[in-house]
């Protein structure tokens, strides 16, 4: 039985305990603990969880779960991970899961000290489309990746930025780069896998912020696809639409907030529909993405003692790429992965020497 403790009792701390509700034979909550009273009560009646603490500092002086999810606002993230991971708790913590390549080094430091293991929420790695489309990335039936959109195209009214966090460099570490379309590419990166460089540009265009409320990038992949990625809070008409062109096939995922198997479209090139449709088929089938799916592999993975996903690693890949797109919209030039290092100040914080338009 792995014992959870959940830090930070708001909107999204209820999916994690219906996630670990749904692997009530292999995981439990031990403990919560939030700085609002009120939250936390609810919390704590709502789920039955047996031990709560006002601070975190309190909840692990007494207890001693083998995880720790971190629900709490991106800013807290880095600190409250170090302090988990240094006695020996390992983390999997929400998105944004650090607001820096600096504090995602500090976080993999205390990792690596204490043998805890470091990982992040991006749910949508773990639909059964997805995974049966990374599982076809170098079959011949598919051929070559060469061209891939992933546009988070989505909206919020201006009340939503009226919460203290939210839109905001210091506590948000960025906008829809970081909080929404963050998404979207790591998503992307799980399939296509290491990319090499960007060149992109963000806007304020509408919505009261200081961070960008639009960026758009082309990256370049390793593996020689290219792809535009498109992170939007304001395009009325929703959709998160991911497409794939491989030589022999198109693959697109066209949904909001999360998808089935349904939100997949699989189209052959010219001569290869009975082989690339016979490919898709072979696949597994039946699972939406959503914590429920990346709950399953991390419980999973912790009962044998292995790095869960997303790993240090991944989300290495997908933090350094957003550094890169501020990076490349900010300075005007292309960023190339591996770049930004403690010399830069996109390596300390996202918007490096400050947004073009503060
Ligand atoms: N994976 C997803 O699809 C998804 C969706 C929504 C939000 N999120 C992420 O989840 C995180 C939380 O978002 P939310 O929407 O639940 O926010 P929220 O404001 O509803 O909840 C955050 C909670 O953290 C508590 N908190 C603040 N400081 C704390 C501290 N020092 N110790 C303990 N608790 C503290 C707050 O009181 C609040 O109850 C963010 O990183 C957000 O980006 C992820």
């Amino acid at each position: 039985m792995i014992d959870v403790a959940i830090v930070g009792t708001g909107g999204i701390a209820a999916f994690h305990a219906e996630a670990l509700a749904a692997h009530r034979r292999r995981a439990r909550i031990v403990a919560a603990t939030d700085v609002k009273a009120a939250a936390l009560a609810a919390y704590k009646s709502k789920w039955s969880v047996p031990a709560v603490y006002p601070t975190l500092d309190e909840l692990l002086a007494n207890e001693k779960p083998d995880l720790a999810t971190l629900c709490t606002p991106p800013g807290l993230h880095a600190e409250q991970a170090v302090a988990c991971l240094s006695r020996g708790i390992s983390v999997l913590c929400e998105k944004p899961p650090v607001l820096s390549l600096a504090e995602l080094d500090a976080v993999e430091k205390a990792a690596t000290s204490s043998g805890a293991f470091f990982a992040t929420v991006f749910q949508h790695r773990f639909g059964s489309g997805a995974v049966r489309l990374r599982r076809l990335v170098g079959d011949p039936r598919f051929g070559r990746p060469t061209a891939a959109v992933c546009h988070t195209l989505w909206f919020r009214e201006d009340e939503y930025f009226a919460v203290p966090w939210r839109g905001n460099w210091d506590i948000e570490g960025g906008g829809p780069t970081m909080g929404h379309g963050i998404h979207q590419f790591d998503l992307l990166l799980s399939i296509l896998g290491e990319w090499q460089e960007v060149v992109s540009v963000a806007a304020r265009q509408a919505k009261p912020t200081d961070t960008e409320d639009l960026s758009c990038a082309l990256v370049k992949f390793a593996n020689g696809a290219v792809a535009t990625i498109v992170n939007s809070v304001v395009s009325p008409r929703e959709q998160s639409f991911l497409r794939f062109d491989f030589e022999h096939a198109s693959v697109e995922l066209d949904h909001v907030y999360g998808y089935t198997d349904k939100n997949w479209r699989v189209t052959a090139a010219p001569g290869h529909q009975s082989t690339v449709s016979s490919a898709w088929k072979q696949g597994p089938s039946g699972t939406p993405s959503g914590h429920k799916a990346q709950f399953a592999e991390v419980l999973s993975a912790l009962s044998s003692s292995t790095a869960p996903p997303v790993s240090l690693a991944d989300t290495r890949m997908t933090v350094e790429l957003i550094a890169a797109i501020y990076a490349s919209a900010f300075t005007g030039t292309r960023i190339r992965r591996g770049e930004l290092g403690p010399d830069s100040p996109f390596y300390h914080r996202m918007n490096g020497t400050g947004a073009p338009w503060n």
